[in-house]
């Protein structure tokens, strides 16, 4: 959720910067804007839009400087505008402001700003923070940021220039993700660090509460008190090519196809068969410790959310220990039952989603031990979580998730494995699921295979306005998770049931425009989810069925098939999942969608 660059050195900035939002684009594309300073004072340009609007501005009025900030947004206060992308400038022209989050007494300062004669141009709260900055500078920049800082009440990731102080960029971060690129003769500040991969892969991460004053040849980080802090340098270790399409004309469908290799790295060195057990190495909980958990919780939002779902029927099925899932954003705000013995299970991709980050923290206080399956290594939660497990599963640009959702079925199952075999779960059981974990990949490479097949089905339904998702079982989150990147991506109105409950509701909507996907792989409850497709087909519904082997119950019954191989139970969500996200996909392309930057989503949603 929005995106911020910078960069101090030798070098014309604005290319740099330009570069950076365009690998920051996915977290934020309504406006974008850039703020340099050079020996003639500030330069701003912005524009609404993508970025290659804001390089049309620059192309007719160009701009140069060796120090700069850029920000790529997704609105919250005040609408996509050229008036109300950052930077923002203070009254007196001498301040460039970016940020990410919000201060939420904006309304309250702005009217004391405006008592003493400020006027505004736009309707952010980052405007109000920009001439805060102003009003209290005094002689060093960091001292007016903290100061204006002091007095914001909210969240923040931000990036100030001055004219009146030049040569440095003054960063600082509570509750919006920013690190320091470290550089030779030269410094970065980003909100994410593809941003600057390019460049550097040596990175220090803020903690929140933290500033740092960066420039040219050094940087320094200290708090709130202006006491100098020392934090790690840490290494970056994705290639630039997992950042970049390689090809593909989508990055959501490189990473629906990079879903082989990301599952083998998420089981990379965990799985060991022949005792049909996993090895998770950072989970930090003793023998004695996952013996006595009595209760789990798992928190999260949107595609995360519902492995979840799915990683209770896993947790409660291998080990029985009861599993309750909470929307992170609900987690917070209700009386949650936690006692010393509760595991909370923290799913995140990017590691910063502000409710599930608040979640994890309201968890903690109450005394429970956390863990994070979260998939941006050095990511908030990944840094304040208990004990995690990363998924491995390499950067994840498309705002859809799909490969982060396929491994976290997979970790899930990792950590239920264990937790079962520390309890009741045989060795022979537990072998048999080692094993089916290690197939995964090779037949999500055998659907792959035949993604033709479910282009050609996108053609036929590409048109219609509603979709249901039907499925029972393991396979309700997925079908949830169906008709969550079919309404993402296409903007078809989708909704996922559990397929008996559909009789109490959904079944109002069926009749001969409506398409239904059921996914039935041959499994526990696969004749009854059989009398729900009757029940469609009486009402003339037209049924996609996801199945896994030859069933002549069907024959006659479903418009359309695709198979999927078999496994077992529990992990057929894993393989259910890839042709309904191809599904999704093509419909959404075939329909002229942006697929990698659906309206109104972002990728990371860092406000709450
Ligand atoms: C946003 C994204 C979703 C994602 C959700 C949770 O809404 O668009 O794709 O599932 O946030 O994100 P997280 O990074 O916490 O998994």
């Amino acid at each position: 959720m929005c995106g911020i660059v910078g960069y101090v050195g030798s070098r014309n900035s604005v290319p740099l910067l330009i570069e950076g939002l365009k690998r920051l684009e996915y977290r934020g594309y309504d406006s974008a804007g850039v703020a340099v300073l050079n020996g003639h004072g500030l330069e701003t340009r912005r524009a609404e839009g993508k970025i290659a609007k804001l390089e049309q501005v620059l192309a007719v009025t160009p701009a140069e400087g060796g120090l700069g900030i850029g920000h790529t947004r997704w609105a919250t206060h005040g609408p996509p505008a050229e008036r109300n992308a950052h930077p923002h400038l203070s009254n007196d022209g001498t301040i460039a402001l970016v940020h990410n989050g919000i201060i939420e007494n904006y309304a309250e300062l702005k009217q004391g700003l405006k008592a003493q004669g400020y006027v505004f141009h736009s309707d952010t709260d980052t405007e109000v923070l920009t001439n805060l900055v102003q009003e209290l500078y005094g002689g060093r920049l960091e001292d007016a940021v903290l100061a204006a800082l002091e007095r914001g009440e909210g969240t923040y990731g931000i990036a100030v220039v001055s004219t009146r102080d030049p040569g440095k960029i003054v960063a600082a971060r509570k509750g919006s993700p920013l690190l320091v690129g470290l550089g030779d003769g030269e410094h970065f500040i980003a909100s994410d660090a593809s941003a600057i991969l390019a460049h550097t892969r040596e990175v220090v991460y803020l903690n929140d509460g933290d500033l740092a004053v960066v420039r040219k040849d050094g940087y320094r980080v200290f708090d709130m008190k202006a006491t100098t802090l020392d934090r790690p340098v840490a290494k970056i270790d994705w290639e630039l090519a997992q950042i970049e399409r390689g090809g593909y004309d989508h990055f959501m469908l490189k990473e629906i196809f990079e879903q082989p290799q990301t599952l083998e790295n998420t089981m990379r060195g965990r799985v060991v068969l022949e005792d049909g057990m996993s090895k998770l190495g950072g989970i930090n909980l003793s023998h004695d410790e996952l013996l006595t958990i009595d209760q789990v919780i798992i928190t999260a939002c949107g595609t995360s959310w519902h492995s979840a779902l799915i990683g209770e029927m896993l947790i409660e099925d291998l080990a029985r220990i009861p599993v309750e899932v909470e929307y992170a954003s609900e987690f917070r705000y209700r009386n949650p039952i936690v006692t010393p013995n509760t595991l909370c299970i923290v799913i995140s991709q990017s590691g910063e989603t502000a409710d599930t980050l608040a979640a994890m923290r309201e968890a903690k206080r109450r005394g429970a031990k956390t863990l994070g399956l979260v998939n941006v290594v050095g990511s908030t939660i990944a840094r304040e979580d208990d004990g995690g497990i990363y998924l491995h599963a390499g950067p994840e640009i498309g705002v859809a998730s799909t490969k982060a959702f396929t491994s976290q079925v997979v970790a899930l199952a990792l950590l239920a494995l264990k937790l079962g075999r520390k309890r009741q779960l045989s060795s022979v059981r537990g072998r048999e699921i080692a094993q089916a974990l290690l197939d995964l990949p090779a037949q999500v490479k055998q659907i792959l295979d035949r993604a033709p097949e479910i282009e050609a089905l996108a053609e036929r339904y590409k048109d219609a306005q509603n979709f249901l998702y039907l499925g029972r079982g393991y396979n309700f989150p997925t079908a949830l998770e169906g008709a969550l990147k079919l309404k993402e991506i296409s903007y078809i109105h989708a909704e996922g049931y559990p397929a008996a409950e559909m009789k109490h509701g959904p079944i109002a909507l069926i009749d001969e425009n409506m398409p239904v996907v059921f996914i039935a792989p041959h499994d526990a409850v696969f004749d009854k989810v059989v009398s729900n497709i009757q029940e469609v087909k009486a009402r003339r519904g037209r049924i996609i069925c996801l199945t896994s082997r030859e069933e002549h119950m069907l024959e006659g019954l479903v418009d359309h098939e695709i198979r999927i191989p078999p496994t077992l139970d529990m992990l057929t969500p894993v393989l259910a999942s890839v042709p309904l996200q191809l599904l999704a996909y093509y419909i959404a392309v075939k329909r002229g969608a942006n697929v990698d930057q659906p309206r109104n989503l972002a990728k990371s949603v860092t406000v709450e």
